[in-house]
């Protein structure tokens, strides 16, 4: 068996100067194609709340969601890094929450480490779960879960002092131990300088070209999700593949061509 991918692989990644790969995955199917192909994390993202729930946003999605779409995922993957996103509500509140929640998910859903969202206002929380022995990996800029402080799904550090206080997030999540951290939605110039300033890898999505990996949600890759984001390049129209597929299936039941002689007992 292919060896198994570690926290300090990342880490020896960035140092060797080699690009981190990263993918969501929600289920069993997906994460035993992903891990084959020698994707390096896996992320069981609240994104599920918008690509496989079809809620507005993450805000809705809940624990039990997650720990689901967690334990599907590390049935499917062998070799790949498991992060779980902690969902809005489940690390906010107080750090014996956030402890037990990631515990929970780590202890009944098998992930390897969490994902947070937020910089220096989550600091001490960063500190408590990796305190326990819990790899977090941090998350700043656009943070969805953020989404009614931010007005909608807006590229931060653009404006003035914006840029530094992404810095300053950067640097307490560093601080508080996390292992890498996703720049989601930030200039190219800014992911450039928080990767080239900091020792530990930065994962980008819509972040630019510099980043020490990147993560794409798996239902933009593939042409699932309904949308069309700038950030994310589109490599099948697997929607389209599905309709043709199914409208074939609809046309053999209704001309009474399926099930064949052969396809029967
Ligand atoms: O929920 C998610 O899928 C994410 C990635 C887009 C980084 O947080």
């Amino acid at each position: 068996m292919e060896k198994k991918i570690t926290v300090l692989d990342i880490q020896n990644m960035k140092d060797d100067g080699q690009k981190i790969t990263m993918l969501t995955a929600y289920d069993y199917p997906f994460a035993r194609i992903l891990d084959s192909v020698g994707v390096d994390i896996l992320l069981v993202g609240d994104s599920s709340g918008s690509v496989i729930a079809g809620y507005e946003n993450t805000l809705p999605v809940t624990m039990e969601e997650v720990m689901y779409h967690t334990k599907a995922v590390a049935r499917g993957r062998k070799r790949a890094l498991l992060v779980a996103d902690m969902p809005f509500m489940s690390y906010q509140v107080s750090i014996p929450d956030a402890r037990r929640n990631a515990g929970r998910l780590v202890k009944e859903g098998g992930a390897e480490a969490v994902k947070i969202e937020g910089g220096i206002q989550v600091k001490d929380t960063i500190k408590a779960i990796v305190d326990i022995d819990i790899p977090v990996m941090g998350h700043i800029g656009l943070t969805p879960q953020s989404i009614h402080r931010m007005g909608g799904y807006k590229i931060q550090g653009k404006k003035e002092g914006q840029a530094e206080a992404l810095i300053t997030d950067a640097l307490a999540v560093e601080e508080a131990g996390a292992f890498s951290v996703v720049l989601e939605g930030i200039p190219t110039i800014v992911a450039e300088r928080i990767t080239r300033e900091l020792k530990f890898p930065t994962i980008g999505i819509g972040a630019g070209p510099h980043c020490s990996g990147q993560v794409l949600v798996i239902h933009d890759l593939l042409g699932l999700s309904g949308r069309k984001l700038k950030f994310a390049r589109q490599y099948m129209d697997l929607e389209k593949n599905i309709s043709d597929a199914v409208k074939n299936y609809l046309k053999d039941v209704r001309g009474g061509n399926f099930p064949s002689e052969e396809e029967s007992f």
